[in-house]
């Protein structure tokens, strides 16, 4: 074999640098791969729409099958995204005998057993390195570098956008309305924010990360998720004067033979290496058995980093094919428990507007005593007649938290019981 024909599904953002990257570091790639790579055939919904890639007018195609099935087509790089035609398009390569390389989270986060296992059975190679991340090495590390520790736990910073808003929250004491619109304004942020403020985006990906970290089946509607919108301007100028900084966090974690994997608003504390992760970039922290406490930190986003990604992917499927050795094995997922929410254990944080007399603190120490909840800390702020109290509590299982909240609700001292927060990172 003296090259190695790709044939590219998509070329928008990821796909047009990832033809500029191939063409650009073409001597580099053919050294390090063995062989030379070259794009020979590129399907696009609108052939007519000009792009800056160095590539002839007639590779082109608005037929994505004839890509997959052409042959002098040897491996196949999906970069279209979303479930419907690339399920299809990469079962149809795989099937063929081609190595697939994707970058597609939403797919593999809602189809990824059933791909795994067409791979598996054609044992081609299917590889999604920017699947997660876009342009940090987390799947290899987890798949290949510990792939002989027990990982504990995974937790990341996955999503650009929501970690710019809240960075901007953080600086300059702006709303999330007012950070969100200037996320728009620079294009951290979609027109439709949802995918991102409302932790899809970050559950798509927490979700991979816990079929790989732990061999275990494990679907986007498997994720417990909540988003950034509920975040106010004043739970992060309280999260700083406690001494933590407010992240929407993606954990993947294993316990006692069952998975828990959750996206949600978390406060961290400030010594914590995720805390200093800031703007658009992501970074996972984990911690495994032997390997103990290890961070990456990246570019989780944007064309170039993601097609770099893309294209170690790759590089390493032209090594395989090249050497006519059968794709790298995902080995099996299995079905595990997925641990409710309601069976976490989260450190707390509460604030509450109370009335400001003789006798209120232990009302509401007894309600938290009642239901096994147990407060580290306690801050008070006189506003008016009333008096402002911020709880810490130690670790707690979340529906005892939720039943202390309601009874809470019920105590005539309590005006309003404002934000919930998780403590993560601080005694866990
Ligand atoms: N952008 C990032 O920073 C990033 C980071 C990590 C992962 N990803 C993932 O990478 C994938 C691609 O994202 P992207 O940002 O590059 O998307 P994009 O800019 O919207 O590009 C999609 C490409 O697919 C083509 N396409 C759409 N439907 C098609 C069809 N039915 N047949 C053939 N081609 C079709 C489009 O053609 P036209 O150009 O003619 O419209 C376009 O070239 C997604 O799975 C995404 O989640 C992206």
């Amino acid at each position: 074999m003296e090259r190695v024909r790709v044939g590219l599904l998509g070329c928008g953002n990821v796909g047009g640098p990832l033809a500029r990257l191939i063409d650009g570091n073409a001597d580099l790639i053919e050294q390090r791969a063995g062989v030379a790579v070259e794009i020979t055939r590129v399907a696009v919904r609108n052939v007519a729409r000009a792009r800056d890639v160095p590539l002839p007018a007639d590779v082109f195609t608005d037929d994505a099958e004839s890509v997959v099935a052409d042959p002098d087509v040897d491996l196949v790089v999906e970069v279209i995204g979303g479930i419907e035609p690339a399920r299809t398009l990469i079962t149809l390569a795989l099937k063929a005998g081609k190595p697939v390389v994707t970058a597609n989270k939403e797919l593999l986060a809602n189809a990824g057993v059933e791909l795994f296992e067409t791979a598996e059975a054609a044992q081609v190679d299917l590889l999604f390195e920017a699947s997660v991340a876009g342009g940090i090495p987390l799947i290899r590390s987890l798949r290949e570098s510990l792939a002989g520790d027990r990982i504990r736990r995974v937790m990341g910073i996955v999503n650009g956008t929501t970690n710019f808003v809240l960075t901007r929250m953080s600086d300059s004491g702006e709303s999330f309305a007012d950070a969100l619109s200037e996320a728009q304004a620079l294009g951290y942020a979609e027109a439709d924010p949802t995918a991102d403020v409302d932790g899809f985006d970050a559950a798509a990906k927490a979700a991979i990360i816990a079929s790989i970290a732990f061999d275990a089946q494990v679907v986007a509607s498997d994720v417990y998720r909540e988003g950034i919108r509920e975040i106010t301007d004043r739970d992060i100028a309280s999260a700083r004067d406690l001494g933590y900084v407010v992240k929407l966090l993606a954990v993947a974690e294993q316990r006692d033979g069952a998975v828990g994997v959750r996206v949600h608003p978390a406060m961290l504390p400030t010594r914590h290496p995720l805390a200093a992760v800031r703007e658009s970039f992501n970074a996972l922290f984990i911690e495994g058995d032997a390997v103990g406490e290890l961070m990456l930190y990246g570019r989780g986003a944007g064309g170039d980093p993601t097609a770099s990604a893309v294209l170690g992917d790759v590089i390493d499927a032209v090594k395989n094919l090249a050497a006519g050795v059968p794709g790298a094995r995902l080995g099996r997922l299995t079905r595990r428990p997925i641990r409710p929410i309601d069976e976490v254990e989260s450190q707390f944080y509460l604030l509450m507007e109370v009335a400001d007399r003789p006798g209120v603190l232990a009302t509401i120490a007894d309600a938290f005593g009642r239901h096994g909840v147990s407060i580290k800390s306690m801050q008070q702020r006189g506003i008016g007649d009333d008096a402002r109290l911020i709880f810490v509590t130690h670790r707690a299982r979340e529906s005892d938290l939720r039943t202390t909240v309601h009874s809470l609700r019920d105590v005539e001292v309590v005006h309003r019981v404002g934000s919930v927060l998780r403590v993560v990172g601080d005694e866990d």
